[in-house]
């Protein structure tokens, strides 16, 4: 598959001209075949809801211009949580395949910051202990950048309470969060409080196993076979 850029400033070709350039070497070479065209449109994360849909047809057009000039019986492969439920709405027809990855579990991103789901849609939570409250306004957890790794949302969260109080994780140590917030001084220390991460995917990937609940009550542990496996 060839990527394309659609707007993020990541990997792939940014014109139709160079992705005709590199179809073009990739046809003068015995061994390679080009099966279609991918793009994570990954900066929708950043637009606003409103924008969505009319910039979602902006970026199709793009990519069945370029596959056009190309080899029109090729298959166009986006791929981000974010306009998913749009391409197989709008682009129906002009796409063959979706790829969103984060929106399995959900996060701060999808749902607070995008609106793609709801706060109490999100299925994953990390559940973490108050380990020290060494000053007023300050507390401390058992999960730093080890478990919700650097990611963090453009109001520079780790994470947020999952049961709505005002406790944010506005710092990581790889072993400690900081908590900050007006409910911060009401935690006791033992206290187990399950966050949103501002991330899900990072987060899955940094640990051994995650625990299914069913109304309250453990149901099952699944493994991450993905785990440690970056190369
Ligand atoms: C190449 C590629 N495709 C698909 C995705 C899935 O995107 P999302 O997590 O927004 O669904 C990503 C996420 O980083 C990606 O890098």
């Amino acid at each position: 598959m060839m990527a394309l850029d659609t707007g993020l400033g990541r990997e792939g070709a940014r014109t139709s001209a160079a992705a005709v350039r590199m179809a073009t070497a990739v046809s003068r070479c015995s061994h390679l075949e080009l099966a279609g065209f991918y793009t994570h449109e990954g900066q929708f994360y950043g637009h606003s809801l409103e924008q969505h849909a009319s910039k979602v047809a902006s970026m199709v057009d793009f990519l069945c211009a370029v596959r056009a000039e190309i080899d029109p019986s090729l298959p166009l492969w986006p791929g981000c949580s974010v306009t998913a439920r749009h391409l197989t709405t709008i682009s129906r027809g002009k796409i063959q395949a979706v790829r969103p990855g984060s929106y399995v579990f959900g996060d701060l991103s999808l749902s607070v910051r995008t609106k793609v789901m709801g706060f109490d849609e999100v299925a994953l939570q990390v559940l973490a202990t108050v380990v020290d409250k060494p000053e007023p306004g300050l507390a401390l957890i058992d999960a730093g950048s080890k478990t919700f790794s650097s990611d963090r949302t453009p109001e520079n969260y780790s994470a947020i309470a999952a049961d709505g109080r005002d406790v944010k994780v506005v710092r990581v140590n790889e072993e400690h969060g900081y908590l900050r917030g007006n409910d911060v001084d009401a935690l006791q220390i033992g206290e187990r409080v399950a966050f949103v991460p501002a991330h899900v995917c990072t987060v899955v990937n940094l640990t051994d196993s995650v625990v299914v609940t069913a109304e309250s009550r453990v149901v099952d542990r699944w493994r991450v076979d993905a785990r440690g496996r970056v190369q």
